[in-house]
């Protein structure tokens, strides 16, 4: 079985491992101020393009001397190859999960699951759990059928969800108000991440399709990525007791 799927598990999930914080910023100061604030209330950091595009892959190290697990959100997209070799270089930096966008195809997940089994085996490490990010949070069904897409966000979640699971991704990223259904069509079993959280009283941003963190995980979530409403806040430690308290009354 490709990828993956082995370290998917999930069953024995802390409440501070459901709340992944997205550190969206650009100053490795900042970055690392927000790793001291945030005071492993958290297990996992996720990163990403700006990120990335700022600081480097060296900040992977200094994240991780603070104890935090890493969701690199490379969000790949590319032809199987290009995405094989990537995530397999990825793999090799020791983070515990990965981004891939559904919409690179069958091929394109089957390749990036194999690929990360074959390195973690290689390096004898547990393998990074991969998701494919399905419709992204931002968009909603106008902005689809801008793009010349026929199917609505909720069909496409679906289908490209499906797409994952049928090329040995472990999880699936997708936004708080399709988790129920999604489990409901595809089981239980699938793991689900979802952006798009924000409380009662946030900015959405330019998110469009947002539930609070209760909702997220009442619905079906198995993690919840926040990003600008702990990052962007005075208080992140505070912001972060409060949404760990939301989990737990809604897994209650
Ligand atoms: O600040 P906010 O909570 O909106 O951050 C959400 C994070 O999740 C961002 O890093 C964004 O790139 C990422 N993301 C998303 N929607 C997806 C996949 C990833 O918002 N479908």
């Amino acid at each position: 079985m490709p990828g993956s799927i082995k370290s998917g598990k999930k069953d024995n999930l802390k409440l501070k491992d459901r709340l992944i914080i997205s550190i969206d910023v650009s100053a490795k100061q900042e970055i690392l101020g927000l790793c001291s604030s945030i005071n492993n209330t958290v297990s996992t950091l996720k990163i990403g393009l700006e990120v990335i595009y700022s600081c480097g892959l060296d900040i992977i190290k200094s994240i991780k001397s603070f104890g935090y697990d890493i969701m690199l959100d490379a969000k790949l997209h590319d032809i199987p190859n290009t995405v094989s070799r990537a995530i397999s270089a990825i793999t090799g930096m020791g983070i515990s999960k990965v981004t891939v966008h559904a919409s690179g195809g069958r091929d394109m997940i089957c390749a990036a699951a194999e690929a990360v089994d074959a390195k973690a085996e290689e390096l004898n490490i547990i393998p990074p759990m991969i998701f494919a990010v399905t419709v992204l949070t931002s968009l909603d069904d106008d902005d689809l059928k801008e793009a010349g897409f026929k199917n609505g966000f909720r069909d496409s979640v679906l289908k490209l969800a499906k797409l994952a699971q049928l090329g040995g991704a472990g999880a699936i990223v997708c936004s708080p108000n399709e988790a129920g259904f999604i489990k409901k069509e595809l089981g239980s079993g699938i793991i689900i991440a979802t952006p798009g959280i924000r409380m009662q009283d946030n900015n959405i941003n330019d998110q469009k399709r947002v539930n609070t963190p209760y909702q997220a995980i009442k619905n079906g979530a198995d993690y919840i990525i926040v990003g600008r409403p702990v990052t962007q806040s005075s208080k992140p430690y505070e912001v972060i007791k409060t949404i760990i308290n939301d989990i737990e009354m809604a897994l209650s």
